[in-house]
This record gives C-alpha cells, structure tokens and sequence, in this order.
C-alpha cells in the first residue's frame, strides 16, 4: 500500500518533470524555427562579417564563456523576436579557435524567470550554467533576482535544475542581485555576484559551494565608495601572480576623459586570499577599453592565457542596424595581460587567419587614400613626435571617423565627429604601430602592446576609405578579412 503510494508519487513527479522537459524543448524548437524563418529578411548592409552578433534579434552581454569538449562556448544574452530588448534567453555560438565561430540552438529559454547574465564551469563530461532567473513583480521592489543552474552533458541541450533558485537572496535582500561568474579552485566552486548596499552603493559577493547547488556566502569583495549605483557583470582571475576584479559600474560621473560612456567597464588590481576571502586591492579602478561601444566584459581561460571578449555597445545609444531586424554584437577575443599598473589587451594570434589579400605595404604620403575592403585590418606607424590622423569613411557616405595621435598631450583620440570623442594617454611599452580592425559597422584600435585600445561602432555606408590626414608620411600594411560568422 505504502509501496503503490511511493510508486504513483514516483510517476507523477516524473510526469510533471518531462512535460516541462518538452515544454521548454518545444519552445525551443518554436524560437530556432523562428530565427531560421526571419533571417533571410535582415537587411546586410551593416551586419559584421568576423564579430559575432545574432542572426536576429537583440543581443547583450556575454555569458556562459567556456572551454568544453574541445570547443569554447560563448552564449549572450539574447531576444529574438525584435532588435529591441526583451525577455532574455540565452543565444550561443562556439568556436575552436575564437575566432571562426559557428551557431548552436539558443541554450535558455526564459519561463517564469528570464534568464539574465551568468557564467558556466565544467564538470567532467557536465557543463553547469549559472545565472540570474529575473521575475517582475506587481509591487516594489518591480523585480526578484534569484540565482539558477543549468546542466548540460552535450553542450547543445541544457537541462535547468528542478531545485532552482540555488541562491534564493542577496544577504541583504536587495532586489538587485545577479550576473554570477563561476570557476572552480581546489574542491570548491566559487562564484562572485554583483549587487548594492542598502544605501545604493555597488558591491560585488562571493560565495562558495562543492556541488554549485547548495552555497556558502563568504563576504563582500568589493565596495563602491559611492561613486557607483551597482556593480555589475563581476570576473574574479588570477593573472601573472596578481588577482584582477573586472567589472562594470553602473552611475560613475564623467571626470575629464574618463568615464564618458553611460556606464562602465574596468578593473581593480589586487590581491586575493582564499583562506581570508578578502580580496585587497592596490590599483584603483580603471576603464579596460576607452573607445565608445564596450560593456559587461567576461573573461574565460584559453590555453593557459586569460582571455575577454565584451558586448560591442553601449546602453541607450542610437542603434542605426536596429532597423534591419538586428542589434548588438560581441568584440574581438582579446587576450589580456598584466603589465606593471595596467592590464593589456591584444588581438588573438588566430586573427592573422583571416588574413586574406594584402592589400598594401608600404608608405601612405600625406593626404593619399587607401581604398579597403569592408572587412580590413591595417597596420600604421609613423613618427610619434609630429601628429598622426587617419580619416575613416564610406565609400558611399554615411559616418565617419578619425584616429589621430597628439604629440602635444601625448593622446590618442577616436574621434566619431561633432565632438563625439574618447581619447586617453598612450605611453608605448615597445611597438609603436597601431593595428586597425576594421569590420563593416566597427572599428577596434589597439596601440602598440594593446597598452591602450578602443572599440567604437561606425556606421560608414559602401566600403571602407582610409585617407592619412596626418602631415607626416605614415607606413602601413593592409589586409583584407575574410568571413568567420555565419550569416
Ligand atoms: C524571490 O524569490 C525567492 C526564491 O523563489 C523567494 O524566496 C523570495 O521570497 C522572493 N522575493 C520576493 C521579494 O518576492
């Protein structure tokens, strides 16, 4: 009798189980049928050929950055049915080199919750998903911020656990509360969430768990002094013998050159105990990238070296590819070191894959111009101690840009026109060239060593036209790109 019982609440927990299994496995189904019917309708003309961006829809952060089964896995947060924000899912792409990429089917749809930023970890033949479920709610606080898993064990079709939310609340309770970033070291898996205090001022917690079910709360890592409203999209490494927090404050107020974008991402290098769990920093927070279109970066490890890769946007800005049925890209996968005070960012050495034809070597005299293709990298350097400008346009109008270095000030200067302009110091460590990615509504400028880099979006119309508006005669050498995301 008690047997049957057992039995019968047996069936029906595993009935209510698999008919949520083939909902969320319809649903599915019903978003890839979706993409696969409207993507032939997006309009090409600003759609990047070598970043990664949605074959429709909207994108935002990265999440879920990870090496598994031979592959790096990226996943973005992701809304397919408009090129405008929207419930979140997760999209996912991945690559063998992080730089050719290809498409896999949407990882999360949302249910009850959406599914906001997080992170992965493997485990074994396990790949485990962290992120936030996001309710709304009727009444204030508007929404509940609740941290979930998913497993996967082919990293195509993930499973989201039944006993969700595994952090069911900040220790303070506040509804602000999400983007975990999970690794493992020793027998524990360690997570750091970002979230505010109670009088609004960012902070980033850590936690610990053996199974990613069942957390520990440790302490609070880092706290804004009240210059930042919410941290947001924490990373926690340990690069060239130092610990580095990434992050991406919401609310800082310009101040000179820096912090010109609504809001921004960066790092604070310090130290870091995991007897304590007191990270102590020594370095002040800095901005990691200056150029205009850069936010919620995430870091991932790839053959022993550190590597990130960011959103391409900014919130609340013009978005012109919206209009064409998508939005929102990812930048290049940079690699990133510690030098002295600074980290540094450089292109993958896989990128010179997608060297196609060499368009130019050799000098570029004043005022000539350099006709390219709409994926090119260039490579340019002149004499430092007299002005460098380069001119970037569409062969058939639309916007345009300059990059130019001041001797005088010592800066460097993206300048999108109409005083639009990000610049920031460069001091050489060696290299004194400059290496351009140029992509079709892009531009990534890394300088020297990646001491400085910025990444901006341009909307140029045709093909790319690169005048040297410099009064010195610069060297340059130009490649063509070839494609490495699918239409
Ligand atoms: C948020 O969700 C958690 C987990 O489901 C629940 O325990 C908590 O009461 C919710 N908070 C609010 C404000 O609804």
């Amino acid at each position: 009798m008690v047997l049957d019982k057992v039995l019968w609440l047996f069936a029906f927990v595993t009935l209510v189980y698999c008919k949520a299994a083939r909902q969320i496995e319809q649903d599915i189904q019903s978003v890839e049928a979706y993409i696969d019917s409207k993507k032939g309708d997006i309009n090409q003309r600003y759609r990047l050929r070598y970043h990664i961006a949605a074959p429709v829809g909207w994108i935002n952060d990265p999440n879920g950055f990870t090496y598994y089964k031979n592959e790096f896995h990226l996943f973005y947060q992701y809304y397919p049915y408009d090129s405008v924000w929207g419930p979140m899912h997760w999209g996912h792409v991945a690559s063998r080199d992080l730089v050719h990429w290809k498409y896999l089917p949407t990882a999360l749809v949302p249910e009850k919750e959406q599914c906001f930023s997080g992170s992965a970890v493997v485990d074994g033949d396990t790949m485990i998903l962290m992120y936030t479920g996001h309710v709304n709610l009727d009444t204030e606080p508007w929404a509940n911020e609740t941290q979930y898993i998913a497993y996967s064990d082919d990293g195509i079709t993930f499973h989201k656990y039944e006993g969700n939310p595994v952090i069911s609340s900040a220790p303070n309770g506040s509804p602000d509360f999400r983007d975990p970033k999970a690794w493992k070291y020793g027998d524990h898996y360690y997570v750091v969430i970002g979230s505010k205090t109670d009088d609004k001022r960012g902070q980033v917690l850590l936690y610990r768990s053996t199974d990613m079910k069942n957390w520990e709360y440790l302490n609070v890592i880092a706290e804004s002094k009240g210059d930042s409203y919410m941290y947001e999209c924490p990373d926690l490494f340990e690069l060239d013998g130092k610990f580095v927090l990434l992050m991406s404050p919401q609310g800082m107020e310009p101040q000179g050159d820096r912090y010109k974008n609504l809001h921004q991402t960066g790092y604070i290098i310090g130290s870091f105990s995991y007897d304590t769990f007191e990270f102590v920093p020594e370095v002040d927070f800095q901005e990691i990238d200056f150029g205009h279109d850069f936010y919620a970066a995430q870091t991932t490890e790839a053959y022993g070296a550190r590597v990130l890769v960011a959103w391409f946007n900014m919130w609340e800005q013009p978005r012109p590819e919206a209009e064409d049925g998508w939005a929102g890209a990812m930048t290049l996968v940079r690699e990133l070191r510690l030098v002295g005070d600074r980290l540094t960012m450089r292109p993958l050495d896989a990128m010179t894959l997608l060297r196609d034809e060499i368009e130019m070597v050799g000098i570029l005299p004043p005022q000539q111009k350099l006709h390219l293709g709409k994926a090119s990298e260039l490579i340019v350097s002149g004499d430092l101690k007299e002005k460098i400008e380069l001119q970037l346009e569409g062969s058939a109008g639309g916007e345009k840009a300059w990059l130019r270095w001041e001797p005088d000030t010592g800066k460097v200067v993206v300048d999108r026109g109409s005083g639009d302009i990000r610049q920031v110091e460069w001091s050489p460590s060696s290299t004194e060239s400059w290496r351009i990615f140029l992509d079709v509504s892009s531009i990534e400028l890394f300088c020297g060593e990646g001491e400085v880099v910025f990444s901006s979006r341009l909307f140029p119309e045709g093909e790319w036209i690169v005048t040297n508006t410099s009064p010195q005669i610069l060297h340059a050498t130009a490649y063509s790109l070839a494609w490495s995301v699918p239409l």
